[in-house]
């Protein structure tokens, strides 16, 4: 008799933004005379910048000729693109990785839900709450917690992010050997300085611990003291495994590419105290489970390190700061207090009160989407989050809508 991954019945019923989907959807069936803005999902809105789509023409023609034409590629993607990536996002920054320790892929959320399978299944875990629930699920799904209690998974050391303590966590008391950390952050746009990786770096190096740190959100850093890459911080390439996403910065969410740094220096232990390699090791899993991103799209993500490239997606990150900016200012006004939007698209809304009933207010009273706190962790109620991605004029309308919905 064929047997399921029991794990998965330890998770809730749906993924947390095809629930919030589903809800919605039936919303428009019921009212399809009430046109909604979502400002829910962190889903971009606005085109692919110029540069990209020449480079992805230009690409699209090379594949119909016969002498230019490309079948499999490089699985860990082409040299034109890990070699702009290793110069302008670290050694433009004074990090040093290489091109080969840069793993190009389709996506950030399955790498940082395909990394945890190069680690042992006993590993402890320490994750963020409110957090990304890629990263909690995935672990889920591999046998790596016990089960719900409480809308807590046990096993799992949850490092809070509350009002208390300005929604950045502090480093947990025991040993964890796998700690996940997003800056700036999703759900809450909290950013993290130089001093706090610090910390975070030194815990990795003391526990023989590994660092997963999501930077899919670093192009909208504004504030020239925040680290855009935890290579940053001296001794990370030691301790810490990178992903970077190029879905919010240059519009690739349909497109897909991103990429993941495992640096060659980072080790793990099999149970006989015998060191390994996480280079070797994901690149072995890369290499057997992925066949690399189509060419055409690379060359569109190369484009973005070009000189227009660089100013078009900075004219994009500049106009969805624009829109936080608003959101937070309007919010602010109507006497709830929030984060982000500043160095991050998101705007984290201390509302005080429920936050699926927050949600199901916008949704009915103003034809608003956001995402309730809770969807991300207990320390979310509470909460909601508001995402920039949008055009003005949305943005613009939701905020006159919510304004009336929320007036306190
Ligand atoms: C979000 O809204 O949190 C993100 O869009 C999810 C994602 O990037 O997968």
């Amino acid at each position: 008799m064929i047997k399921i991954n029991e794990n998965y019945t330890k998770l809730k019923a749906s993924y947390l933004f095809a629930d919030i989907a589903k809800r919605v959807n039936a919303f428009i069936e019921a009212n399809p005379d009430k046109p909604v803005i979502k400002l829910g999902i962190g889903d971009v809105t606005e085109p692919l910048p110029p540069a990209c789509i020449a480079a992805l023409h230009a690409a699209t023609d090379e594949m119909a000729d016969r002498a230019t034409f490309k079948g499999y590629g490089p699985e860990q993607g082409y040299g034109f693109l890990r070699d702009a990536i290793a110069a302008n996002d670290y050694a433009a920054r004074g990090c040093s990785i290489a091109a080969d320790e840069i793993f190009v892929s389709d996506g950030s959320k399955c790498d940082c839900a395909n990394i945890q399978e190069i680690f042992s299944e006993d590993v402890s875990l320490a994750i963020p709450d409110p957090v990304y629930p890629v990263y909690t699920d995935t672990n889920v799904m591999a046998g790596r917690t016990g089960g719900d209690v409480d809308d807590r998974y046990q096993g799992i050391t949850y490092l809070e992010s509350t009002p208390e303590n300005s929604y950045i966590p502090s480093i947990p008391e025991g040993a964890s050997d796998l700690i996940y950390l997003c800056f700036p952050n999703n759900p809450t746009g909290a950013v993290a300085t130089k001093a706090q990786l610090a910390e975070w770096v030194a815990y990795a190096k003391k526990n023989k611990a590994i660092i997963l740190f999501d930077s899919a959100y670093e192009a909208f850093i504004r504030d020239p003291e925040i680290p855009h890459s935890i290579y940053e911080i001296e001794g990370a390439d030691k301790v810490a495994i990178e992903f970077r996403s190029f879905s919010k910065i240059a519009g690739f969410t349909g497109t897909r590419c991103a990429y993941t740094v495992v640096p060659k220096a980072l080790l793990a232990y099999d149970t006989a105290g015998k060191e390994h390699s996480l280079h070797a090791l994901w690149n072995r899993r890369h290499t057997t489970k992925f066949n690399g991103v189509s060419y055409p799209i690379q060359k569109a993500a190369a484009a973005i390190f070009t000189n227009e490239g660089m100013a078009q997606t900075k004219a994009l990150t500049d106009f969805y700061l624009e829109n936080a900016k608003l959101i937070r200012e309007s919010i602010t006004a109507l006497g709830y207090s929030c984060i982000g939007g500043d160095n991050a698209p998101y705007i984290w809304i201390n509302t005080g009160t429920d936050s699926w009933a927050f949600f199901d207010k916008l949704l009915n009273e103003a034809q608003v989407v956001c995402t309730p706190g809770a969807g991300f962790g207990t320390c979310g109620e509470g909460h909601v989050r508001i995402s920039a991605f949008n055009s003005l004029a949305n943005v613009e309308t939701a905020l006159k809508r919510i304004a009336v919905a929320m007036k306190k």
